[in-house]
Parts: C-alpha cells; sequence; structure tokens
C-alpha cells in the first residue's frame, strides 16, 4: 500500500519569486516579488514574510512587514531595515533576483483609509521603514478620491534614508494610474535629525513648533478636517499619538474608524 500524500495546508504560505532588490544605503533596500493571482490586500496592510527553512531550522522565520506597493499592482514590493544579527534581515539582505521568499496570506492591519472618518486633509507621519505603508498609500487612487491634500513627512537621521521616498514622490508625476490625480493634492515633507538639511528636527518636534504646518501652508490639526496616519518605532508612535491626541484627534481601528491610527514599522 502507498501512503497517501498529506493534504497541502491552505494557510501554509506561497513561494514568490524576487523580481528586483535595491540597496538604498547600509541600513536600507527594497525588494520586490511576483504577487499570486488570489492575494488580495488593502493598501497600507502588513503581512508576514520569510524564507525558505534551512535543515536545521523547525519551521521558517517570517516577520510582519508593511507592503510598499498599491493594491492594483502585479508585484509585491517591500522596504526593508538591514540589521546584521538580525534574525530574518541578515539573510533576507543578501536575496538576489530569482530567489524565493515566503508569503503569508491574510493580510492585516490598521494604517487603512477604512479605518479613518471621511476628512479634507490625510497627514502620514512617517520615520525610517516607517514611510512603507503610505509608501502603498500614496499610489493608491482611492486616496487622493478621498481627501483634498496629502501631507507625507517622513524623518530620517540621515539624507540617504529619504532617498527611497523621495525617488517614489518624484516617481509618481509621471505615474499612468495617480500622475494626474496627483497634481498638486500630495506634499512630501522630509526632515533629518543628525545631519544638516533644510528642516531639521523629529516630527515631534516639528509637530510642538509648529514648523510642519508652517512648511505645508495648512492650518494646526483639527479633528473636522484632519486625519493622521502613523508608523515609525514604538517611541515614535506613543510620543507623536500623545501629540496627535493633544489636538483632539481620537484613534480609530477597523472596527470603529476614527480621526487616526497607529502602526508599528518593523525593527528586526
Ligand atoms: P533621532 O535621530 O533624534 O533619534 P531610527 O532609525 O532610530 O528608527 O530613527 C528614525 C528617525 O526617528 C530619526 O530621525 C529619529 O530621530 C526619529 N525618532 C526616534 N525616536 C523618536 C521619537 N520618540 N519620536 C519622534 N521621532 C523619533
Amino acid at each position: 500500500m502507498t501512503a497517501l500524500n498529506p493534504k497541502p495546508n491552505p494557510n501554509a504560505p506561497t513561494e514568490e519569486t524576487v523580481l528586483n532588490v535595491e540597496h538604498y544605503t547600509d541600513r536600507l533596500f527594497s525588494f520586490e516579488i511576483s504577487r499570486p493571482p488570489s492575494f488580495r490586500f488593502r493598501s497600507g496592510e502588513f503581512i508576514m514574510i520569510g524564507l525558505p527553512k534551512r535543515e536545521t531550522e523547525k519551521r521558517p522565520i517570517m516577520r510582519a512587514y508593511s507592503i510598499a506597493s498599491p493594491a492594483w499592482d502585479e508585484k509585491i514590493e517591500f522596504f526593508s531595515i538591514k540589521v546584521p544579527d538580525g534574525p530574518l534581515t541578515s539573510r533576507l539582505q543578501k536575496i538576489e533576483k530569482g530567489d524565493t521568499v515566503l508569503l503569508g496570506r491574510k493580510p492585516v492591519g490598521t494604517l487603512v483609509l477604512d479605518a479613518l472618518l471621511p476628512g479634507k486633509r490625510l497627514y502620514m507621519f512617517s520615520t525610517g521603514t516607517g514611510i512603507a505603508p503610505f509608501a502603498s498609500l500614496i499610489r493608491d487612487p482611492e486616496t487622493y478620491e478621498r481627501f483634498d491634500q496629502v501631507i507625507l513627512t517622513h524623518t530620517c537621521r540621515q539624507k540617504a534614508e529619504l532617498s527611497y521616498g523621495l525617488r517614489l514622490v518624484e516617481s509618481l508625476k509621471d505615474d499612468p494610474l495617480v500622475g494626474d490625480m496627483i497634481g498638486d493634492k500630495l506634499l512630501h515633507v522630509t526632515s533629518l535629525t543628525r545631519e544638516e538639511y533644510p528642516l531639521k528636527g523629529r516630527i515631534t518636534t516639528l509637530l510642538e513648533t509648529g514648523a510642519l504646518f508652517e512648511n505645508s501652508g495648512t492650518p494646526p490639526l483639527n479633528p473636522k478636517e484632519d486625519r493622521v496616519m502613523i508608523c515609525g518605532s514604538m517611541d515614535m508612535i506613543n510620543d507623536t499619538k500623545a501629540l496627535v491626541e493633544g489636538f483632539g484627534l481620537t484613534e480609530g481601528s477597523n472596527s470603529s474608524p476614527a480621526e487616526f491610527v497607529v502602526e508599528k514599522s518593523f525593527v528586526g
């Protein structure tokens, strides 16, 4: 008698092919993988990804990553940090075109348009790789259908760390899908904390001093018109959230949309 083949696990990650890899600094890189036709997500969500397990491992190491590409794209893009001794990124940073990356099946997350009440302006506050979910949302036509103005802030330590975002925003001008919709609706505010730059300081400082509003030509945050999404380290989220709450905005979720939402960016 021959043994029956074990049933494939419907929740197991799918094996996807690396299509492109780009390195920005010794700490940052982005990569694209193939997208299974059945894979659906909302712009701004995150998903578990990993690498095929090695012989010495019981199961593959999987980590939650924000999807940086928009929901309509046929490829899936990620923007990642490289941690020399990070369980996943120490290996992931070495991937090349043609390699295999494991992709989970259940995208989730709160940095989605559905978790916010309608408003006039959408602020996206990001630090470091926290720009990833917003890289997805600023390429989604729905973002511009729902808001009159979109203000993406990105704060990093050094200039080279801004290049992924700067390049992306520049490329949107000629984007066949959202290029025309964006017009002057999208404002990209970049600031640095550890190098000379026209706008210096953490997002928290820019909010406290009002430099953000001066720079954007917008009034101070108000719960009637403004919606906010926050993505960065735990400390950045807590500090920024406290300030946003100070302006009178309340936190929302998928089940109870409100005026701002937060999510921690991947760190390991
Ligand atoms: P700083 O250089 O003053 O620490 P990291 O690479 O450590 O995640 O930092 C990314 C950016 O986030 C840096 O510009 C850093 O500023 C800033 N940052 C770190 N902690 C906070 C915080 N609690 N609130 C706001 N911004 C922060």
